[in-house]
């Protein structure tokens, strides 16, 4: 591995940037969407094609692969890169989040979480260093610290016992992520819909060294003014000169209102998910290709795409393959969704580069209002 790990603001628009992260696996242009990888895997597409979309960075979970292929397997077939074949920078979620929204048996106390495997049963306990040595061990270029994310709505005293415990639980993290050359660390900010639990959160992990900070605990059943309303809050707390990274999110729409707050990186299993099951996102807005309306239209989704699935196949041949269940549907709607996050985000860059975001941002807006032609 070689090289620092650094993240350069190109250009500015407002309180939106772009710029590069520098990691030991290479750049990440910013704003970023990073999709997400789950199981060493971005579920349907191979990893060129992933790549050949625009994306620069991938996401994977430490809660999955702990359970299965285990991070020590992963580590003994040469880390997670060569595992599955994706040579660029990872990030690693830490697993909490995971473990609260999958596992069934859990118990979380200020040493960790102990929970049960969702798939056998078995029995581990994920704290703050374990969770640091998993993704050190899987190789992660960027590694997310252990916290407490609870689900909206939540009393202010659940927020602030979680937001505290994400605190306690991020200096454990700092201390034993394990450094290396071009390998970073980010720290988490709870606090749930308080604003003084936010602002103290962001103040605390802005002082701890981290090479970038998120924002966790949005896009987690509260509306879309909530979410804007936390990110506004938050992000004059946030050092500037590093990454900003909301986690989780989410459509195009909450990603475009995230950038032009200042947001510099995404994650979000929509466009993956919503490809498997037959919806579409496009400059027209979201297709549902189940719909009885397309089992004749010849038009292929969008002739303009850069996306060859997009391009090629004929709405009807992807209703087609929908009704009739056919693996390739998924493939081709997963890769058409991909295509357009990362198409977005590459016009997201261009336009601040351009200083014309405004502009931009009311021209696909406009698209998706449009609806299909
Ligand atoms: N993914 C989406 N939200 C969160 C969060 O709050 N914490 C973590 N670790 N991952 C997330």
């Amino acid at each position: 591995m070689t090289g620092r790990f650094a993240f350069e603001i190109d250009s500015g628009d407002g309180d939106a940037r772009s710029g590069r992260i520098f990691t030991a696996r290479g750049v990440v242009r910013t704003p970023a969407f990073m999709p997400v990888g789950t199981a060493a895997t971005v579920k349907a597409m191979f990893p060129q094609d992933v790549r050949d979309a625009g994306a620069d960075i991938v996401l994977g979970n430490v809660y999955h692969l702990m359970l299965r292929p285990g991070a020590e397997r992963i580590a003994s077939l040469g880390g997670l890169h060569e595992f599955m074949r994706w040579p660029g920078p990872i990030l690693t979620d830490s697993g909490g989040f995971q473990v609260m929204s999958l596992s069934k048996l859990r118990k979380l106390d200020e040493r960790g979480v102990a929970f049960q495997s969702h798939i056998d049963g078995s029995k581990h306990l994920l704290t703050p260093e374990r969770s640091m040595e998993i993704q050190a061990l899987l190789g992660s270029d960027i590694q997310m610290q252990l916290d407490e994310c609870v689900p909206l709505p939540c009393t202010d005293a659940e927020a602030e016992r979680a937001m505290r415990l994400s605190l306690r639980w991020a200096e454990r993290s700092r201390k034993s992520f394990a450094e290396a050359p071009g390998r970073a660390i980010f720290g988490i900010v709870q606090g749930g819909a308080v604003k003084p639990l936010r602002i103290e959160s962001a103040k605390a992990l802005s002082s701890m060294d981290f090479h970038g900070l998120a924002i966790g605990g949005l896009a987690v059943g509260e509306p879309q003014d909530v979410m804007i309303d936390m990110i506004r809050t938050v992000m004059p707390h946030l050092p500037e000169h590093k990454p900003h990274y909301l986690m989780g999110v989410g459509t195009p729409d909450d990603i475009v209102e995230a950038v032009m707050r200042g947001v510099d990186m995404f994650d979000c299993v929509m466009p993956t998910r919503a490809g498997r099951h037959g919806l579409a996102y496009t400059r027209f807005g979201k297709v549902n290709l189940m719909n009885a309306r397309h089992a004749d239209d010849r038009a292929p989704l969008d002739p303009q795409s850069s996306c060859a699935a997009a391009r090629d196949y004929s709405r009807a041949y992807l209703h087609h393959l929908f009704k009739a269940r056919e693996i390739l549907g998924m493939m081709l709607l997963t890769q058409v969704n991909i295509a357009y996050y990362q198409e977005l985000m590459a016009g997201l860059r261009e336009a601040i580069a351009m200083r014309r975001l405004a502009d931009f941002v009311a021209e696909i807006k406009e698209g998706w209002a449009r609806g299909l032609e």
